[in-house]
């Protein structure tokens, strides 16, 4: 029966759902884009502040599924930034022992960023320092759904193995905490299975604002909670109803 506070020596798993980008930019009389623009800086500084609060993975929701939906300006927009990230900042994850790999689909990308990501994973694949999982043309969903047809054709299936299928990653671990900005309560189809016992933060900043003061707040907080399980607080075994008698 597991119970407990994770060991603040654990490498953590970290999901963010970046949001806010719009509303910081507007609130400024800014262009929505250039709220983009500026939420890719905060990726820089808390790619880079991640493993120094004891960080290993960190999955950042950075396109859903449901995104294709917004105006065509702001969506070009969104893949010339994804297009510069890719093409600019290889050398410093690489620099910084930094892992990058994309999740989500590739073939609705526009022409070219499909084989930018592929490089990029490829010339960053020996980074031990940080595993940073981008969400692009992202869905929860969709990822179940994909293995759930890949795992039809399995004669027996673990949740380890289903799990590979999901992530396309063998011993991911799984999220424990998931962070959104701007005040939004909910996970707009963001790892729906491996966040299954994440802790959930939920503060008021905007992503362009957001900072490492603000990660290391939202780990102190997920450090202060008590992870269950579904098991019982840590109490002395005596104390633990004996099953054969309820
Ligand atoms: C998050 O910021 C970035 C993406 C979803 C691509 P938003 O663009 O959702 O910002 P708001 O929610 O409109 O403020
Ligand atoms: C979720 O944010 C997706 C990303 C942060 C990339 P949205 O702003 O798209 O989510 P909703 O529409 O408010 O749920
Ligand atoms: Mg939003």
């Amino acid at each position: 029966m597991q119970s407990e506070t994770t060991s603040r020596h654990e490498k953590l798993h970290v999901g963010i759902i970046m949001d806010g980008n719009g509303r910081w930019a507007t609130r400024r009389g800014l262009s929505r884009v250039r709220g983009h623009e500026a939420g890719v800086e905060t990726i820089r500084r808390i790619v880079e502040a991640a493993p120094k609060q004891g960080i290993g993975a960190l999955t950042l929701y950075a396109f859903s599924t449901d995104n294709w939906r917004r105006p065509k300006a702001e969506v070009a927009a969104l893949m010339t930034l994804l297009r510069f990230y890719l093409a600019n900042e290889v050398q410093s994850l690489v620099k910084n022992g930094v892992r990058l790999t994309v999740i989500g689909r590739r073939d609705r990308l526009p022409e070219g960023i499909a084989t930018a990501i592929t490089r990029a994973e490829e010339a960053t694949a020996d980074g031990g320092t940080l595993h940073l999982r981008i969400a692009v043309d992202y869905s929860a969903r969709d990822a179940i759904l994909n293995a759930a047809a890949k795992a039809a054709a399995l004669t027996s299936l673990t949740r380890e193995a289903f799990s590979q299928l999901v992530t396309g990653e063998a011993g991911l671990r799984d999220v424990d905490l998931i962070i959104r900005t701007s005040g939004e309560k909910r996970l707009s189809d963001f790892l729906l299975w491996e966040g299954a016992y994440a802790e959930l933060h939920f503060t008021e900043r905007m992503w362009p604002e957001f900072d490492a003061g603000d990660l290391a707040e939202a780990l102190a907080a997920f450090h202060g909670r008590e992870r269950r399980f579904g098991g019982l607080r840590a109490i002395v075994p005596e104390e633990v109803p004996s099953l054969s008698r309820v």
